[in-house]
């Protein structure tokens, strides 16, 4: 296997909320994974800062206990964790008083790297922000990490990102959306821009439609109040699909930097058209034998709540105009499944005749599981029987396809990714606060249609690929949904 990992500068990391559920799953997991591969130096620090009465050595045996619950089992080797622990500290903090700052000041070093990772509700922010300056604890080179959700519509994330800026200048503000930092959602840039080969039919020329499809099998778990406050819109289409779409829509930009591909990405979310209601279906799931039903989950009994949408949107602009883009998301579905299909129009004349049937190329780009893209590219179904053509799969699981390069196992999960490029100072991964603005800027008037019209959700099976009116939307235009696999 080749090492590909290159460390980072020496750094302190405040974890504002390092004891809450975001920290424990996936932020300290993901850190801990960071210093095995030997990209976290030895004299960096994470300081986890909440109101908990813990000291460092208490501290540290929360994060064990994290680390044995959520960490990969093949990383629970003793020594390693044991010297990743010895990396962290704590101090009691009260975001909304006096409370630690001072000590928390005096525990930071002057000569590296300091970021500050706003794990908490973005209730926090104004007063951890106003703190920060305050005592002196951030200056001009600190970073900022701020969590997901930015906002629930465009006043409250226009006043969010007012709020950091009193203090932080947006080169500073490290908005996390963790599609972006999945090893796929990257790699579509790749694809797109050091390949000639895909960007001279990326048109509507030669496009006939685009699905983005992120399936979930789980349900709201223990977030149902947040949830039903969200809905699959605010809580997955405002944010990872639109980025999604926004990578595969985007014009090549000048060069790989964070300001030109946010600019770029900035400027299909503002070329995105009002969605028709027509094209909107948004559902819920039922109750499934003891298992129980969307409304049963938030519990709301009349919740309108969606926890499942499908949508089609149009980007206006000459690259995509008539090409449309369908979105699919929800809960309790089929399967675990995201993926983004490109499907091409057929071939402008056919000389097989009718018995050939009707085939076109689809470029399938598998986020999760089983990383990898497929392109499906028609030949002649082989044997006796004249010119019969069949689709075949042109099949690269990344897994597989890198075996002999690297373990793939070894690739850091978009946690990971992040919170190093947080420290290399990169921001090509974050949201910039206009791109967030603009995408509540589109998504605001779709939900205020809905709920103007008092639309109610319709219900689907667990299990399903979601409501029937989803397939509908797309057969009233002659297409189909991939299958949720
Ligand atoms: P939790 O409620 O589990 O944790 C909140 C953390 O904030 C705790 O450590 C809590 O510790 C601390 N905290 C609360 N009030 C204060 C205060 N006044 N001063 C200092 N610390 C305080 O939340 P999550 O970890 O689930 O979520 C954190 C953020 O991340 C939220 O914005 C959430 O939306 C976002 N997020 C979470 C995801 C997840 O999977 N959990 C996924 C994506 C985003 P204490 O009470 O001891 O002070
Ligand atoms: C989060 C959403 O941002 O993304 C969750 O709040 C969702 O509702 C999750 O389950 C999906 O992320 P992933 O990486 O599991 O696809």
């Amino acid at each position: 296997m080749v090492s590909r990992v290159i460390p980072v500068e020496a750094f302190d990391l405040v974890i504002f909320g390092g004891t809450g559920d975001l920290a424990r799953r996936k932020i300290l997991p993901g850190l801990h994974r960071r210093f095995l591969a030997g990209q976290m130096p030895a004299n960096a620090r994470v300081i986890g800062a909440a109101r908990a009465e813990l000291d460092d050595e208490s501290y540290r045996e929360m994060v064990r206990g994290a680390i044995a619950e959520f960490g990969d089992p093949q990383d629970q080797d003793a020594d390693g964790i044991a010297r990743f622990v010895a990396q962290l500290h704590y101090v009691r903090v009260d975001a909304r008083g006096d409370t630690g700052w001072k000590q928390l000041g005096r525990r930071l070093r002057k000569d590296v790297i300091r970021a500050f990772y706003f794990s908490v509700g973005p209730g926090l922010f104004e007063d951890l922000a106003a703190r920060l300056h305050s005592f002196g604890i951030a200056d001009a080179a600190s970073r900022l990490v701020v969590e997901k959700p930015f906002g629930h519509d465009l006043p409250s994330a226009r006043a969010l990102n007012e709020v950091l800026a009193r203090h932080f200048r947006e080169n500073q503000i490290y908005r996390i959306d963790h599609y972006l930092g999945k090893e796929t959602v990257q790699n579509l840039m790749a694809v797109r821009f050091a390949n000639i080969l895909f960007e001279p039919l990326w048109n509507a020329q030669y496009v006939d439609h685009i699905q983005i499809t992120v399936a979930e099998t789980v349900g709201v778990g223990g977030r149902g109040a947040y949830y039903d406050r969200s809905g699959a819109m605010r809580d997955m289409v405002q944010n990872h699909l639109m980025q999604l779409l926004c990578l595969i829509a985007m014009e090549p930009p000048s060069r790989f930097d964070p300001d030109a591909v946010r600019d770029e990405k900035l400027k299909v979310i503002r070329a995105l058209e009002p969605v028709d209601p027509h094209h909107i279906v948004r559902g819920q799931y039922e109750a499934d034998g003891d298992a129980p039903s969307f409304r049963e989950d938030v519990g709301d009994p009349r919740s309108l709540t969606e926890s499942f949408i499908a949508l089609r949107c149009h980007v206006s602009n000459w690259r995509w105009a008539g090409t449309p883009f369908y979105l699919r998301t929800g809960k309790k579905l089929r399967r675990r499944c995201s993926e983004i299909a490109v499907v091409f129009k057929d071939a402008p004349h056919a000389i097989f005749g009718q018995e050939a049937g009707r085939h076109c190329n689809i470029l399938s780009i598998k986020l999760q599981p089983d990383e990898g893209m497929t392109l499906d590219v028609t030949i002649k179904e082989p044997g006796p029987g004249g010119m019969r053509l069949i689709d075949v799969p042109l099949d690269m699981t990344f897994a597989e396809a890198l075996a002999k390069e690297i373990d793939i196992d070894d690739v850091p999960d978009a946690y990971e990714r992040l919170i190093m490029d947080v420290m290399r100072g990169n921001q090509t991964l974050f949201m910039r606060g206009d791109e967030v603005e603009a995408a509540w800027a589109w998504t605001d008037p779709i939900i205020a249609g809905w709920e103007s019209r008092g639309d109610v959700p319709r219900p689907y099976e667990v299990g399903s690929s979601g409501p029937e009116d989803a397939a509908m939307l797309m057969h009233r235009d002659g297409r189909r949904w991939r299958e949720i696999r």
